[in-house]
């Protein structure tokens, strides 16, 4: 850990900088000579000169002997993993590679219905099959809950022979499953547990936060540095802790999911965001824990407004909470997350990160200001009380029955497809997924049947013009289904 002072990459490329080299490779810009000059003027020019690519001094991401590989270690060592790889296409990229790996040669995986999407897109390019794990409902927040581990006890009897289960957990909700009992469960049935820990990286510096996949049994996981740690936008790393996973294979499939141009600036960051995290990280995150908490006290003290919590711990197999998510919803006086989030943005400028019928999230990170939380509690209360008089919102309606599965993702998806009007789409084989808000949960994936109860549940959100995600025609007049 007291190497952490090190900065490998950053050291490699000031060097390459203070020799600054007649330069004749990609990119074309050499440093900052063939930049816009008004983007110089808006952003200065620093940054270019460290926009550079695989050299002798630079090493390369795809067969990483020198500062890259050396950070990555750095890296593996801060989050307790065997080896861990950088990555410049997001925990997309990672997820995908996760599942190949899992997957090589066929075979079934786990993944949870509340998977982000590049699960499927994994599902897509591995040609598995899924066995869909539903999470628990949260119904007073109408969110996801955690994975039971008697769900994931359940899919190893239906399907003995599955190779691994996907985690998602701390959700984009903060909330985590029992990963300890779900990676007992994969190990007793010698199967992978791959932990989707996109909204986690930031929790294995402080004990008022979940635990870490990694410290809890996972074989492998993959973060959002830039999320919440600090790096630029599309820079993750993939963790591994296992001898049940083939380097060489992982190795092969993130050259399969990635650029061959990958960005030393995302990598730099990455090596960055490590540093800072190995010397400040407890303090940092505890930062981000003291200021939400602050906030959500002061939330839950107006009238209308509620602010979820630890009180969640318990409910709906979630084993824990990541204090530093808001998640705030005006229910009690009849405004749904999606006016919530409108109303913040447009008439207080404060712009949240997401909302569904039920709630907005708010991320506090280590860099908020208290100021930023006043704004926010201020404008809640505001709010509150130009709409004091508004009624409860309904409660979300119950899901319907998992559909029938016929086709792999992949055979769905490369099969004859043809787009329909959506009124003719019961008993259709899909060829896209479509997830209503809330709560968010595909009812329909790639190679399910349309069952009628889903078409009818589709179709009353459609009447009212619910959020359908995943359809290419978002009103869906039309569905694309298999031919
Ligand atoms: C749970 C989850 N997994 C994966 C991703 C994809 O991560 P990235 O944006 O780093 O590619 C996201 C993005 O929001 C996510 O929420």
């Amino acid at each position: 850990m007291n190497n952490q002072n090190r900065t490998p990459l950053f050291d490699a490329l000031v060097e390459y900088n203070r020799r600054k080299p007649a330069y004749f490779r990609v990119p074309g810009h050499r440093y900052e000579n063939g930049i816009n000059p008004i983007l110089l003027e808006a952003v200065g020019d620093a940054v270019f000169s460290f926009d550079l690519t695989e050299t002798p001094l630079l090493d390369d991401l795809h067969n990483a002997t020198g500062p890259i590989r050396e950070a990555e270690q750095l890296a593996a060592d801060l989050w307790g993993a065997d080896y861990t790889h950088f990555l410049v296409n997001g925990t997309t990229c990672g997820n995908e590679a996760m599942i190949l790996t899992a997957l090589h040669g066929g075979g079934t995986v786990a993944v949870p219905r509340n998977a982000h999407k590049s699960a499927l897109m994994g599902l897509i390019l591995s040609g598995g099959n899924p066995a869909y794990i539903m999470p628990e409902l949260e119904e007073e927040w109408g969110l996801h809950g955690g994975v039971h581990p008697d769900t994931v006890e359940e899919v190893f009897r239906i399907h003995p022979d599955c190779k691994g289960v996907l985690i998602v957990s701390p959700t984009y909700y903060g909330i985590a499953s029992d990963l300890k009992s779900i990676a007992e469960i994969c190990h007793r049935h010698d199967a992978i547990l791959m932990v989707d820990e996109a909204h986690g990286a930031h929790c294995y510096f402080s004990d008022d936060f979940p635990k870490g996949a990694l410290e809890l049994g996972a074989d492998v996981c993959v973060q959002s540095i830039h999320k919440v740690a600090g790096s630029l936008t599309q820079s993750s790393m993939l963790h591994v802790k296992s001898d049940r996973i083939k380097k060489s294979r992982m190795d092969s499939n993130l050259t399969l999911v990635q650029s061959t141009s990958p960005s030393y600036l995302l990598m730099l960051s990455l090596d960055m965001a490590r540093h800072d995290i190995a010397r400040r990280g407890k303090q940092m995150i505890d930062r981000a824990a003291a200021l939400a908490a602050n906030a959500r006290e002061r939330i839950n003290a107006i009238p209308g407004m509620a602010c979820a919590g630890r009180e969640l711990i318990g409910k709906a197999a979630i084993f824990d909470y990541d204090v530093t998510r808001l998640i705030v919803s005006a229910n009690a006086i009849g405004i749904t997350g999606f006016d919530l989030q409108k109303m913040l943005f447009s008439e207080y400028n404060i712009d949240m990160e997401l909302a569904n019928y039920r709630n907005v999230l708010g991320i506090v990170t280590f860099a908020n200001e208290q100021e930023n939380l006043d704004v926010l509690v201020d404008a809640l209360a505001d709010i509150a009380h130009k709409h004091r008089d508004g009624s409860p919102l309904p409660p979300a309606e119950k899901l319907p029955p998992q559909p029938e599965y016929v086709l792999s993702p992949r055979n769905a998806y490369f099969s004859d497809r043809e787009r329909i009007p959506w009124v003719d789409a019961k008993g259709r084989i899909a060829s896209e997924m479509i997830a209503p808000y809330p709560p968010g949960i595909p009812v329909i994936y790639p190679g399910e049947r349309v069952s009628e109860e889903v078409w009818d549940y589709v179709e009353a959100f459609r009447q009212r013009n619910g959020h359908l995600h995943g359809p290419s025609d978002a009103k869906l007049s039309t569905f694309v289904v298999v031919r």
